[in-house]
C-alpha cells in the first residue's frame, strides 16, 4: 500500500494514499469531531459540518472527511476558525434536539456527548433559540425503538439500510421539518425492516436504540 507523509497537529503521520483526512486523524489517536461520515462510503455527504480542520495554504477551513491527504499537508485540528465553526454546527443541532442524557439509553455512548466535550460546548447551550419537533417515538419494531427527536440527520442509517439491499429508511421534508423516515412514513414494522439492526449499530446519539431483552 503506497503512503503519504503529513503532520496533524505537529504530529507526523504516514497515511495511505487516497486517504480522507478525517480517517488518517482517527487511526493515529487524533480525535476530529464528525457524525455523518462512514469509512465503508464511498462518498461521504459532508452534512454534519463538524469536522473542520485548517489545511496549511488554504484560506479556509475544510471538511476533514471530505479532504484527501496530501505528501506534505500540514493539518490543525484546533485553529479557531475550524473550531467556531464546529462549535456553530453542534450548537444548532443541539437547538433542535431532544437533550435528556439521564434518560437516554446512549448515555454515556453519545457522539454528541463526546463531541460536546471535545469542542467545550455545554449540552444545555442556550446560544440558539431551542425549538423541539416533538415527534412520536417509533416502537413498532420488536427489536430497537427509534426516537426521531434523537435524531441528528447524519444519514448513516439510511446509507447501511440501502447498502443490505433493504432500503426501508430515507429522508422526507425539507429544512426544520426534514427527519429521517420510512417509505409513506409508515411504523418501522410495516415498511420493510428486516430487524437486522445495522442501522442501530451506526446511530450516533439515542434515536435508534436496541430494546431490552
Ligand atoms: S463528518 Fe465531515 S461533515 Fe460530517
Amino acid at each position: 500500500m503506497k503512503t503519504v507523509s503529513l503532520t496533524i497537529d505537529g504530529k507526523e503521520i504516514k497515511a495511505p494514499r487516497g486517504q480522507k483526512v478525517l480517517w488518517a486523524a482517527l487511526d493515529n489517536g487524533i480525535y476530529i469531531p464528525n457524525l455523518c461520515a462512514l469509512r465503508e462510503k464511498e462518498t461521504q455527504d459532508a452534512s454534519c459540518r463538524l469536522c473542520w480542520v485548517e489545511i496549511k495554504g488554504k484560506a479556509r477551513p475544510v471538511t476533514a472527511c471530505t479532504e484527501t491527504v496530501e505528501a506534505g499537508m500540514v493539518v490543525n485540528t484546533r485553529g479557531e476558525a475550524a473550531l467556531r465553526l464546529a462549535r456553530t454546527a453542534l450548537e444548532l443541532l443541539l437547538a433542535s434536539n431532544e437533550v435528556d442524557c439521564a434518560n437516554c439509553p446512549a448515555n454515556g455512548t453519545c457522539e454528541l456527548q463526546k463531541i460536546a466535550a471535545h469542542l467545550k460546548v455545554r449540552l444545555k447551550t442556550k446560544r440558539f433559540r431551542k425549538i423541539l419537533r416533538k415527534l412520536p417515538i417509533d416502537d413498532s419494531s420488536p427489536d430497537f425503538s427509534y426516537d426521531p427527536n434523537k435524531c441528528v440527520l447524519c444519514g448513516r442509517c439510511i446509507w447501511v439500510c440501502r447498502s443490505k439491499n433493504i432500503g426501508a429508511l430515507g429522508f422526507a421534508h425539507r429544512g426544520f421539518k426534514r427527519r429521517m423516515t420510512t417509505f409513506a412514513d409508515e411504523p418501522m414494522a410495516q415498511a420493510g425492516c428486516r430487524d437486522c439492526a445495522e442501522c442501530v449499530a451506526v446511530c450516533p446519539t439515542g434515536a435508534l436504540t436496541l430494546k431490552k431483552s
